[in-house]
């Protein structure tokens, strides 16, 4: 099982890097990260590769021929919509990872693309709707059209809402080392209100151990749609009430 891996080093990423560091020996046997910069909780872990890579729109035939035979993909890179412009931000989120699943369906005969979309993502956006639930709309709809063209693309889209590093030591380390991690749910807990929105919101709160493990399990699977409350998009559109509710029996893994 050899898996790509995002934006590593964000609160997401670090998560679904965590998981995959604690899994047996052998249950992934190549991780291969494409980052900018230095992943530190990587290092001189056996059989994960850190690739530099400066450029997502391009995957070069180099850097494919090194992906060759990759099974899935977990794409968390990402960036606030406060943090850039707006033709910024629909690079980041829209353009690169539809580049990414084009150039990657070909890796294997059923390659999983697993974005990491965000509740309050919309393919019905209104005139309230914020630019982040549109675009990432958008995204979702395009991976689900891609997919039609090439039948060895199997995406999914997951809805985290908050995302809750409390308690997951490995994560904090990695965000901890990265500035301008001030979102809207580090301030909360930072504030001390974290125990009282975890309890009370529990359906807006996605903790990073389950959704590390859970966005694993969708990459090594077997691409199949999901069903049941809380899923769209052809079974391929995870809502977090969903993702909640499927991480506690655990996603089915082939
Ligand atoms: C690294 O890969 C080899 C070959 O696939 C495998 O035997 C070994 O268990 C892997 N090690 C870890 C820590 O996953
Ligand atoms: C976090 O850790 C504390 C202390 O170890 C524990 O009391 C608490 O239940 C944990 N919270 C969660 C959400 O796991």
């Amino acid at each position: 099982m050899h898996l790509i891996l995002t934006g590593a080093t964000g609160l997401v990423g670090s998560a679904a890097l965590a998981h995959i560091l604690s899994l047996p020996a052998g249950s992934v046997s190549r991780l291969s990260i494409l980052s900018r910069r230095p992943v530190p909780m990587a290092e001189n872990k056996p059989n994960v590769t850190v690739i530099e890579h400066r450029d997502f729109s391009q995957y070069p035939t180099e850097l494919l021929e090194k992906l060759k035979g990759a099974n899935g993909c977990i794409w968390a890179q990402g960036i606030s919509q406060n943090d850039v412009s707006k033709d910024e931000y629909i690079k980041i989120t829209l353009d690169y990872p539809l580049a990414a699943a084009k150039a990657f369906s070909g890796l294997s005969d059923s390659f999983k693309f697993v974005y990491v979309s965000g509740e309050g993502a919309t393919t019905n956006p209104g005139r309230l709707t914020p630019l982040f639930g549109t675009v990432k709309g958008q995204a979702e709809e395009a991976l689900l059209k891609l997919s039609k063209e090439i039948p060895t693309l199997k995406p999914y889209s997951v809805r985290p809402a908050f995302v809750d590093p409390h308690n997951h030591t490995e994560v904090l380390k990695a965000v901890a080392s990265r500035a301008n991690q001030q979102t809207f749910q580090r301030k909360i807990i930072d504030n001390g209100l974290g125990p009282v929105f975890r309890c009370l919101y529990q359906g807006m709160v996605s903790p990073t151990p389950d959704l590390g493990r859970f966005l694993t399990d969708l990459a090594m699977g077997d691409g199949e749609p999901l069903n049941g409350d809380g899923v769209s998009g052809e079974g391929r559109t995870v809502s977090n009430k969903a993702f909640r509710r499927i991480a506690k029996v655990g996603a089915k893994v082939t």
